[in-house]
């Protein structure tokens, strides 16, 4: 194992992990008034409508998949009668679909960014290597979706874990195809750098908007 792939697979992680950690705080404490998706609805609305729905439905199912299918053990499935072949074949079509509206919206998001000329002149360049990583991420999962095929639960799932339990196993890393490695080392920069980015916003889900009470602006009497 040489040193590349141990500080990418052993130390990489940690060092996004604290810059996820850090930085979310650093950020809440210091821009809080900068918190936000910093919405462009206002300037082109027809535009986003289709690619920010399909996006971020893609993306949210995407992510709920990961943890379900990644840091819970085979052997918790297979308690519940879930063999590996199945889980792999419920994690490919579920990921297939999902994936494809992550990837679509994208697409959408990204062409928007680069043709739509009132877009394009706010955004920064913070936002556009946002957009690219997360692009580079949902691009290379769906790549191995469709054509990678490798056996990630007993490969890059356990590694996960052995990430989230502190004994980092960068050797279970090894044999992992290129497309699978650079889904990861995508992915974790998306964590690592998402402080600093609009996708703070992630974090500020207007959750008690559904149980609030109703606001009244004017009284009917
Ligand atoms: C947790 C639930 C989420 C909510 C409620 C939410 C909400 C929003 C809203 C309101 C916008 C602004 C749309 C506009 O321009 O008007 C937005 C934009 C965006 N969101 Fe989310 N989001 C969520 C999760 C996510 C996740 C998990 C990601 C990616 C990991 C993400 C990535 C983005 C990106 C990249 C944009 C900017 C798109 C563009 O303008 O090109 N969001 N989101």
């Amino acid at each position: 194992m040489d040193a590349v792939h141990t500080i990418a697979f052993a130390v990489y992680p940690y060092v996004v992990i604290t810059a996820f950690v850090l930085g979310h705080s650093y950020r809440y404490a210091t821009d809080r008034y900068g918190w936000g998706a910093r919405s462009s609805e206002i300037l082109d609305k027809q535009g986003l409508k289709v690619g920010i729905t399909l996006f971020h439905w893609g993306i949210l199912l995407t992510l709920f998949g990961h943890a379900g299918g990644m840091l819970i053990p085979q052997s918790i499935y297979d308690s519940a009668g879930i063999d590996s072949r199945t889980h792999t074949q419920v994690a490919v079509s579920v990921g297939l679909v999902i994936g494809i509206a992550a990837f679509a919206g994208m697409f959408l998001l990204l062409k928007r960014r680069f043709y739509q000329n009132r877009v394009r002149a706010v955004t920064t360049v913070n936002q556009f290597v946002t957009l690219i990583l997360l692009f580079i991420a949902i691009s290379s999962g769906l790549y191995n979706v469709l054509l990678g095929h490798y056996d990630v639960l007993n490969s890059v799932a356990p590694w996960i874990r052995s990430i989230v339990i502190l004994r980092p196993d960068p050797a279970l890393m090894t044999p992992v195809p290129f497309s699978y490695k650079l889904h990861v080392v995508s992915g974790l920069a998306i964590l690592g750098f998402s402080p600093f980015t609009r996708l703070v916003h992630i974090w500020s889900v207007p959750l008690t908007y559904l149980i609030r009470r109703f606001i009244v602006f004017r009284s009917t009497c």
